[in-house]
């Protein structure tokens, strides 16, 4: 019998990517989501329950009913410019919404969780490569949900109950599932690989840089870009560890280098074979100007061996994916 794995936000990007994993390594999956931006198309394998984390009745039928041995908590908002306009939504999805799960976890006797936190959790690090040890520091409320969960978490563990956790804390996510069945499907995309594809792709008139003058070698910033799928078997991987037995850890989750704004927009010019226009606008709030994983910790926690870390591979799945059923 493959143990039974409960996935929140299973429809979503990430998530779907992890649910493709589970299911072709053999795991019973369940994803719970209320498909306010996932798809019902992008889960490969297993059930779907439409609901919300909020629900906590369904919640309860639904642990009764399929009895997971894990849980894997995708499900969130995870727009920064959001957030700030609307906190109470955020803390109550992102953080209320999350403790209405723990406490069914409890309930039920469910003591395995693994948990999509983010670098926002950093806020502007003061040490690049930033590790693990570096403070909580969010400098956005989407930051602040994933730190007061973190922090849940932490004591949850630490409370003589039987649970432990995985926390990832994902840097920036991208690319598409290299077979192509799944990608990246949210309306009105921000982030910078997705926003360039489509304006390759003629979606957008325009690609902005936004902000020139930051103290990086080129001017403009610096991320720690992952693929979608070395990240789903990082989730596998943290799964296989909770699952034999291993202690709660925090890992980030990023290549442990980065490149720049300038340095993706020409790779994905010439990956394309499009050339679009590209004008410098001032800086977004929030940027920091370097953000790079210590990525060493989840090598040697979880043995994880990325086989993506390549921005032209990367951006490659992004554009077939943009580009599919043409
Ligand atoms: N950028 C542009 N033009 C665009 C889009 C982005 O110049 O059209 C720049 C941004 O200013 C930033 C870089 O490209 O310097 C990357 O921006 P993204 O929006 O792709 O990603 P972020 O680094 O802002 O965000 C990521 C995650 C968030 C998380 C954050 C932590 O997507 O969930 O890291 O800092 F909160």
């Amino acid at each position: 019998e493959m143990p039974k794995i409960f996935v929140t936000g299973g429809a979503g990007y990430i998530g779907s990517h992890v649910v493709k994993l589970l299911g072709e390594r053999g795991y019973e999956v369940l994803t719970y989501d209320n498909l306010s931006t996932g798809h019902e198309w992008a889960i490969l394998y297993g059930n779907l329950v439409k609901a919300d984390l909020g629900d906590k009745e369904t919640l309860r039928k639904v642990f009764e009913e399929f009895k997971p041995d894990a849980v894997i908590h995708f499900a969130a908002y995870i727009v920064v410019p959001e957030s700030v306009k609307e906190p109470l939504k955020y803390y109550r999805n992102n953080v209320i919404n999350t403790i209405n799960l723990l406490e069914v976890m409890r309930e039920f006797g469910v003591k395995s969780f693994i948990f999509s936190s983010s670098a926002a959790v950093y806020g502007i690090p003061k040490e690049i490569p930033v590790p693990e040890t570096a403070p909580l520091n969010p400098i956005n409320p989407y930051g602040e949900t994933k730190a007061t969960v973190e922090r849940i978490l932490r004591d949850l563990s630490n409370s003589g109950t039987d649970f432990h956790y995985v926390s990832l804390r994902y840097f920036n996510v991208a690319g598409a599932d290299p077979e192509g069945k799944i990608g990246f499907a949210y309306p009105d995309p921000t982030h910078l690989i997705i926003r360039a594809v489509k304006t390759a792709k003629g979606e957008f008139e325009r690609l902005e840089i936004y902000g020139t003058d930051y103290s990086t070698p080129d001017g403009t910033c610096i991320r720690d870009y992952i693929h979608v799928t070395d990240l789903a078997e990082a989730h596998i991987l943290a799964l296989e560890y909770l699952l034999d037995g291993g202690e709660s850890e925090i890992l980030n989750c990023g290549y442990g280098h980065g490149y720049s704004v300038r340095e993706v927009v020409e790779t994905v010019k010439k990956v394309t074979g499009k050339d679009f226009p590209v004008v410098e606008a001032p800086r977004r709030p929030g940027d920091p100007p370097v953000l790079v994983a210590k990525a060493d910790k989840i090598k040697r926690v979880l043995g994880w061996r990325p086989r993506y870390d390549d921005l032209e591979f990367i951006i490659k799945t992004a554009w077939d994916w943009e580009c599919r059923g043409l």
